[in-house]
């Protein structure tokens, strides 16, 4: 009972995530400790667990340990890890892992980004039938935001011409082998490239990548985001949260055999921001607006004046 005290009374009820964190305290202990039967039950989306001590217990800790793998001033998650490096974006890690991860994106994409909200109340009031409207996305990865926004503007009829960037060789070289969807193309460029070549967009968007930046990183990016686009810039990007971290632990582990999704996933919210944060680190000319429950859009509107 004593470690379930100890987490409410830390952390308060969490609903089903609060079981993660029992489980991390318990891991905490000596063996000598953890020699109790203990059954663990946890009521919440999409979670039950009921669990023996032995002998499967040490592995579900082992996860479980990921948790609190890093305390720090705030508590757990309490800041952005900085320090964090997703395996993906490591120049050696393993290309099958990697391209598993790629044509695992979809899966992650359609189920916690946004993307079909973000489309249909931003995106499509700017298309028309008449003239194709043209979006970037940056570091498009394995390319399936950009290939999912063409296909939602040629079911609803309208004209879209997508052009994913990356600056990785490795996701480019994967975007660009999947089946072609009209109105989209790939190519290997960071955006200063195309802010030196004079091109523009009429949207600009980016989907997972602000976390992956440093400060000065940043500052170029949304630079170049500004010089880029005509009409809107939408980066979509994860909100740091503990019940998000939570969520992802136990939701994604199926998607991380065999990829990086489930650890860099985990990775990537640690690094991240929170909205206030994002609010923080970036120039007034930007506003964060709320997408779904997990993400926050960073959105500059080119020519609108406001009040900071
Ligand atoms: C987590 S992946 C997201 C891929 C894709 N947008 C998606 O949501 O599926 C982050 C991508 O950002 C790219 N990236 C990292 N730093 C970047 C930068 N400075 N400019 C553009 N892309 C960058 C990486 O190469 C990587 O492909």
């Amino acid at each position: 009972m004593i470690p379930a005290r100890d987490v409410l009374r830390d952390y308060g009820n969490m609903s089903s995530a609060t079981v993660l964190f029992v489980l991390k305290h318990i891991l905490g202990q000596t063996p000598a400790e953890r020699e109790e039967r203990i059954c663990s039950m946890a009521f919440g989306p999409a979670s039950r667990w009921r669990r023996d001590c032995s002998p499967g217990f040490p592995r579900l800790c082992d996860a479980g340990s990921l948790m609190l793998a890093h305390p720090r001033a705030g508590g757990f998650l309490g800041e952005r890890d900085v320090t964090a490096v997703e395996d993906m974006d490591r120049p050696d890690c393993e290309l099958d892992r990697l391209n598993r991860s790629y044509a695992r994106f979809p899966i992650v994409n359609a189920v916690v980004s946004g993307w079909r909200a973000t489309y249909s109340s931003r995106i499509k009031p700017l298309l028309t039938t008449a003239v194709p409207t043209t979006v970037l996305d940056i570091g498009c990865g394995g390319g399936d935001v950009a290939r999912n926004l063409a296909r939602r503007a040629a079911a609803d009829g309208y004209q879209l011409e997508i052009t994913g960037i990356d600056p990785d060789e490795r996701a480019f070289q994967f975007a660009n082998s999947a089946p072609p969807v009209e109105g989209v193309s790939y190519r290997k460029a960071l955006s200063s490239e195309l802010v030196s070549e004079g091109r523009t967009f009429d949207v600009v968007i980016s989907n997972h990548v602000l976390h992956h930046l440093t400060t000065p990183e940043l500052a170029s990016f949304l630079h170049d985001s500004e010089q880029l686009c005509r009409r809107i810039a939408l980066h979509n990007d994860l909100k740091r949260s503990r019940m998000a971290y939570a969520l992802f632990w136990a939701g994604s582990w199926p998607l991380g055999i065999g990829s990086y999704i489930h650890g860099d996933g985990l990775t990537s919210i640690r690094r991240s921001y929170t909205a206030a944060e994002l609010r923080a680190a970036t120039p007034p000319a930007w506003t964060v607006e709320p997408s779904g429950l997990w993400h926050s859009l960073l959105v500059y509107r080119p020519g609108e004046v406001r009040d900071v």
